[in-house]
């Protein structure tokens, strides 16, 4: 293989949290993080802890690896930055360990500070070994968080990123969250970033109720028109690759502007290329990749429909997603999806209530089947309208080709029972 099909080869990055070739789109997310670092490294706190948020594929992940990655190469060895997720810590001295590291000194100082949470074990260096009290003191372990966050900031201005916050034990973002309020407070140089899926609000308020309004938040949805084309065609021209222009069309209506999609569709594309020792992407390049393509964004809808089946949800969002065909899926306004919502429950003999409808419309934009935005209102310009939009793109067409018809499945299964026949 020559070089530049090495290139091609490994070109776009299907998969979880994977920094893509190039990272189109997000300009307030990322000018918001660098805002923040340049507070840092002046030896300021941020000036609002950072959450980032939205439905699963959208790039959170991706967005904050690539964060982490620029400023570590531009601030060297000037700033420290951690990145956990909840699953690495089950309990605060776990939390405590993570930040403390390898450190001896702010071992030592984490030891001393989380003294009343050793109970009578032998604590050695590896504080992550110590299990916590069943109950847990909180005023003392926010303070103690507290410290621990000044002692290890004032070394070096501290970013911990915590990705999956959605999983976040309420108790430890009690502390978390409480700590991490009071040391911006006092001018500590720390910034906390939370990224989680759409119900990190949920998780968070249960944890301290006022820190998402005080906290910069930022919805993570598709990408835009024109990011989407950029992140399929800017990669692809620096291996001196062309794509027609109808081509690039195609994919974006095949991906639907949905950021794990495009890697798909490009990883394929760039397979095929290599097969061909081709440079240019046309629509029969299309032709040829669209099997494997769709194979591979299935895999997606599969997940996604076991945790809507778990939780009871199919026929709901089988609802929902025929509303949404008829609207050509584009947004619907709030209320209008709350009125599918409420004949569907009444259908399935389910309460019709406010508060039942709120709830399941609360699951489904937690699972990510829609997603909430501000669309731009045509006949009052300033007041934009709150609407629906479906989350994970095609996901409801998968829904609701599940289910068949019951005439229509007799009709498959006796077709499948002749040809067995012969
Ligand atoms: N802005 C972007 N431009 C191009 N590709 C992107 C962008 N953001 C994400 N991607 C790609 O989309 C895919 C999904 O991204 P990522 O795993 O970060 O999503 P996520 O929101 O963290 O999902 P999850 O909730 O499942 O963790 C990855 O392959 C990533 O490289
Ligand atoms: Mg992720």
């Amino acid at each position: 293989m020559t070089k530049p099909d090495i290139k091609l080869k490994n070109l776009f990055h299907p998969g979880d949290g994977r920094i893509p070739p190039y990272l189109a789109g997000r300009t307030q997310e990322k000018k918001n993080f660098q805002d923040s670092v340049d507070l840092l490294m002046q030896k300021s706190p941020a000036n609002q802890n950072m959450i980032i948020y939205g439905p699963r594929g959208n790039g959170k992940t991706a967005l904050l690896r690539y964060l982490q990655e620029l400023t570590l190469k531009a601030g060297r060895d000037e700033l420290e930055i951690l990145w956990a997720t909840p699953s690495e810590f089950k309990d605060i001295v776990q939390l405590v360990g993570l930040i403390a590291g390898n450190n001896q000194n702010l071992i030592k100082k984490a030891l001393n500070l989380f003294e009343h949470m050793f109970d009578n074990l032998a604590v050695s260096a590896n504080i992550s070994m110590a299990s916590i009290q069943a109950n847990l003191n909180r005023p003392k372990n926010i303070l103690a968080f507290k410290d621990l966050l000044w002692e290890k900031a004032k070394r070096k201005p501290f970013i911990l990123i915590i990705d999956e916050a959605h999983t976040l034990n309420p108790d430890i973002g009690h502390v978390l969250l409480n700590a991490s309020q009071n040391v911006r407070a006092e001018q500590c140089p720390f910034f906390l970033v939370l990224a989680g899926t759409p119900n990190l609000e949920t998780t968070l308020s249960q944890a301290s109720a006022s820190f998402w309004d005080k906290s910069s938040t930022f919805p993570l949805g598709r990408l835009s028109e024109k990011d989407s084309h950029k992140a399929l065609s800017i990669p692809l021209e620096s291996c001196q690759v062309a794509c027609t222009e109808e081509a690039s069309m195609e994919v974006m209506y095949r991906a639907q502007h949905y950021p794990y999609f495009i890697q798909i569709w490009g990883s394929c594309i760039a397979n095929q290329l290599i097969k061909t020792d081709s440079r240019e992407v046309t629509l029969e390049t299309l032709s040829k990749v669209e099997d494997e393509a769709i194979t591979k964004c299935s895999n997606i809808y599969i997940h996604r429909y076991d945790e809507l089946n778990k939780m009871g949800l199919v026929p709901l969002a089988t609802d929902i997603g025929g509303t949404f065909e008829e609207n050509d899926n584009l947004p619907i306004p709030i209320h209008e999806l709350e009125d599918t919502v409420r004949i569907s429950l009444q259908k399935q003999g389910e309460p019709t209530t406010h508060e039942a409808i709120q709830e399941n419309m609360r699951k489904l934009i937690h699972v990510g089947y829609i997603w909430r935005i501000s669309a731009p209102n045509e006949m009052v310009k300033e007041v934009p309208l709150l609407c629906y939009e479906p989350g994970i793109p095609s996901l409801m067409k998968f829904v609701r080709g599940q289910r068949i018809p019951k005439a229509e499945m007799d009709v498959i299964l006796e077709r499948s029972q002749n040809q067995a026949k012969g």
